[in-house]
Formats: C-alpha cells, sequence, structure tokens
C-alpha cells in the first residue's frame, strides 16, 4: 500500500461539464456529482486518508442562478439525512465549514444534527466546505485571535493540507484553503467529478507517494553535498 495524504482537499469540479457534455441539464451533473463524493469518502477512509475537506459551496457560487443554488442546497440536506446512519457505523466524524447565516435554516438544522451525532467518529474526519471562502476564513481567524492572546481558531484554520486534488481541468484553487495548503502537493485531474473514480485516485494517491516534501529544507542525504563545495568569494557570490 502506497502512503496516502493525512489530509486530502478535494475540489469537486466539472458537474455541470460532465452533464452539458452528455446533452443533460447542469443539476443531473450536480447528482451524479454527490453519489461520487459518497464514494470517494467511503474509500477515503478505507484507504487510511485521515482528514477529507471537500469543496462543495464556494462564497462566489452565490452569482450562479438561483434555481441551481436551492437545489445543491436541498441535495446536500438530503444526502446528509440518508448518509448519516452510515458514517456513524463507519467511524466518520462530519463538520462543515463556512458561513452558515446565509444558509436555508432547514439545511443548517440538518447539519447540526449530523454534526453531534457523527462527533465521536475517529477514523475519519470529514469536512464539507459550505458557503467557503479561504480569504474570508482568514480574515475571521485574525480578528478571533485577536481575542484570544494570538491563537488562531481551529474552526476557521484547519490542520495542514498534504494534497490539494482538483478534477474538472481548471488549474486553479479558486479560494480554498490557502492558508493550509502552503506546502501542499498539487494534482489535477482532467476528468470531470463525477466521472472520478477510485482507480484515479490510486493513481493520484500512488503520484504523491513519490514526491519529496522538502519544507524548504536540504534533504539530510543531500546536505553533505553541500560541505564539499568551495566557499563562494564575495565577488561571485554578489547579487548580479
Ligand atoms: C462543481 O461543479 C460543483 C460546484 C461548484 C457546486 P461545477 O458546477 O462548477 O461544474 P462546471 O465547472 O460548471 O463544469
Ligand atoms: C470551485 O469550483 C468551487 C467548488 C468546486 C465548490 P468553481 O467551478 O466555482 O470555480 P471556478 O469558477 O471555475 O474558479
Ligand atoms: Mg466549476
Amino acid at each position: 500500500m502506497t502512503r496516502v495524504p493525512q489530509h486530502l482537499a478535494l475540489i469537486m469540479d466539472g458537474n455541470g461539464r460532465w452533464a452539458t457534455g452528455k446533452g443533460r441539464p447542469r443539476w443531473m451533473g450536480h447528482v451524479r456529482g454527490a453519489h461520487t463524493a459518497r464514494e470517494v469518502v467511503t474509500y477515503c477512509a478505507q484507504r487510511g486518508v485521515e482528514q477529507l475537506t471537500l469543496y462543495a459551496f464556494s462564497s462566489d457560487n452565490w452569482k450562479r442562478p438561483a434555481d441551481e443554488v436551492g437545489f445543491l442546497f436541498d441535495l446536500f440536506a438530503s444526502h446528509l439525512e440518508r448518509q448519516l446512519a452510515k458514517l456513524v457505523k463507519n467511524g466518520i466524524r462530519l463538520s462543515v465549514i463556512g458561513r452558515r447565516d446565509r444558509l436555508p435554516r432547514a439545511l443548517c438544522d440538518s447539519i447540526e444534527a449530523t454534526e453531534a451525532k457523527t462527533a465521536h467518529g475517529t477514523r475519519m474526519h470529514l469536512r464539507v466546505a459550505v458557503d467557503y471562502s479561504s480569504r474570508a476564513a482568514i480574515h475571521e481567524a485574525f480578528a478571533m485571535a485577536e481575542g484570544r492572546g494570538g491563537v488562531l481558531p481551529d474552526t476557521h484554520i484547519l490542520p495542514p493540507v498534504d494534497l490539494v486534488l482538483r478534477t474538472g481541468g481548471e488549474r486553479r484553487l479558486s479560494d480554498f484553503l490557502l492558508w493550509e495548503s502552503a506546502y501542499a502537493e498539487l494534482a489535477f485531474l482532467d476528468v470531470n467529478f463525477p466521472d472520478l473514480s477510485t482507480a484515479d485516485l490510486d493513481a493520484v494517491f500512488a503520484d504523491y507517494a513519490k514526491r519529496e516534501r522538502r519544507y524548504g529544507a536540504v534533504p539530510a542525504e543531500r546536505a553533505t553535498e553541500i560541505e564539499v563545495s568551495p566557499p563562494m568569494s564575495p565577488a561571485t557570490s554578489a547579487h548580479r
């Protein structure tokens, strides 16, 4: 088994293009995407991912037609209710990150109930980002830290991300976990999210396992190579 990221952040993109590419309405892409999300959660828990953060709805997604926004919220609420027993059985703790004050009351109630009933899960921490903006989260975290002796609240700043995976072919972060991804590895797949398979995840994990994460340091086995070089003279080391 290859080393898997402890914290995987997944930008689930390409639902709309999956549907329109098949001549179907966008909402069908979201339905299929929700199905894929369930499979991804189960598979990541099986593979030993400890933290999985899914980008479900960005604060900029409010710019979409009201019908699509409403559909997404209804879909999320119905999945929360249908998945609750399975989450509890599999030891998966679910939290929702992002703003709550603009979400429908019924959705907030489902979120709160699911969070409470899964709170004891220790196998994997699943976070779903809804009405989420990383820039807004950073602003709020710093505002809250002022009254807490400079300590950032972990409701706003999450544990470091090891791997960001984006489906759908775009190569951008779209305001997702910017602070937490400071040293994250990045992976982009051209596959639209509804088509993401466990084989695709295996390939992404295998590629991740090969990467050398240096965090700015020189790896110990290469540090000696530096010692044998002659010291640089001021003339050659000066900025030119
Ligand atoms: C991602 O798929 C789901 C959400 C952002 C809610 P999109 O809806 O962005 O699909 P594309 O990018 O338009 O294909
Ligand atoms: C990012 O996808 C948000 C989610 C996947 C929830 P978008 O489709 O909204 O991002 P952009 O507009 O292509 O940057
Ligand atoms: Mg998109």
